[in-house]
């Protein structure tokens, strides 16, 4: 098992969980002590509460109630060492569930090329695997989390926060993900990732050499390599990734799912998206509960 830190984190279950380590969070720990066979709706079948159906009339269709609750929009934080896959996830998360993706790489590396003065700051730290200081990151992600799009469609906060500091930064201004999933990966397999990625840099999309070729050769041919991923630099990012990730675990120990993250991408997926299908479900009915 992993070289992370967070294997002697008890609270943080492994996915799927044994009873023996049950989940702090209650309603996270009935859904996860059923997987694999879980099935979201034969296990939560809606019912109004007794209370609601006094409020109505006799002939008052149900619907009513369920009309009337909406939820919140969903708000994810997916964590994990360097190449863990959290950006491969977030594609098939956000094709899913449309929620706004919101990378803390990818917003420095965008202030980087635009050569701001945050940029040419951050790249100094970038390049040498430590993490930006917190007067550049900090902002820059609460000001994306507030934008109306993210408080509409619902986000999913990707490698953020990196240090207990940064989680206190959430924190402050009232901001709390329902769920906080961590790609728990073998070092090994993580130094394999970094070393086969490519980018497209005209869609976005992450390839892997071996695990996810591209599909065509104009596709192979414009594909790029990121300057930190090489064997030697990704050591240096997870020993930073080690410092940190114990005081962040600790902020979020109620609401995380640790997840099997050396399975393929769809088996990764698999697990990621059971988890977010109960959380929805969870919330729909909470709603209705309220509504009621
Ligand atoms: P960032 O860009 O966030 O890098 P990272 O955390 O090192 O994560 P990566 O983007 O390298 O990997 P990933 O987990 O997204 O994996 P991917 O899906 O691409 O940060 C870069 C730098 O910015 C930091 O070092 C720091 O300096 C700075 N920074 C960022 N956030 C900061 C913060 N909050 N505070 C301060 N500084 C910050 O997958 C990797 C490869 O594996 C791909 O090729 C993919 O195709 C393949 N793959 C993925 N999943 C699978 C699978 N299941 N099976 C087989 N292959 C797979």
């Amino acid at each position: 098992m992993l070289i992370l830190g967070t294997a002697s984190l008890s609270p943080c279950v492994s996915f799927p969980p044994s009873p023996k380590f049950p989940h702090p969070n209650p309603n996270l720990n009935h859904f996860l002590l059923s997987h694999p066979s879980f099935t979201p709706i034969s296990l939560h079948p809606i019912q109004f509460p007794s209370r609601s159906k006094r409020l109505l009339s006799p002939n008052a269709p149900n619907f009513i109630v369920a009309a009337s609750a909406k939820a919140e929009p969903l708000k994810v934080i997916i964590s994990g060492a360097p190449a863990s896959g959290k950006g491969t996830q977030c594609e098939l998360i956000t094709q899913k569930y449309g929620l706004v993706h919101i990378s803390a790489g990818d917003l420095l590396r965008a202030e980087v090329a635009a050569a701001s003065e945050n940029g040419k700051l951050a790249k100094e730290y970038m390049e040498k695997e430590q993490l930006v200081p917190n007067e550049i990151v900090v902002m820059m992600v609460k000001e994306r989390l507030l934008q109306l799009d993210s408080q509409q469609k619902g986000w999913l906060l990707d490698g953020y926060p990196r240090s207990s500091s940064q989680a206190a930064g959430l924190e402050d201004y009232g901001i709390r993900p329902d769920v906080f999933i961590l790609l728990d990966v073998s070092e090994d397999i993580l130094v394999e990732r970094v070393v086969g990625r490519r980018l497209d840099p005209l869609t976005g999309k992450i390839y892997h050499l071996v695990y996810s070729p591209p599909k065509n050769d104009e596709i192979a041919s414009r594909l790029t390599q990121r300057f930190d991923d090489t064997e030697e630099k990704v050591k240096l990012r997870l020993c930073t990734h080690h410092e940190n990730v114990d005081d962040v675990l600790s902020v979020y120990k109620d609401i995380t799912v640790k997840v099997n993250g050396n399975l393929t991408k769809e088996n990764v997926f698999a697990q990621i998206d059971a988890a977010l299908t109960h959380v929805v479900e969870q919330r729909k009915m909470n709603s209705r509960s309220v509504a009621a």
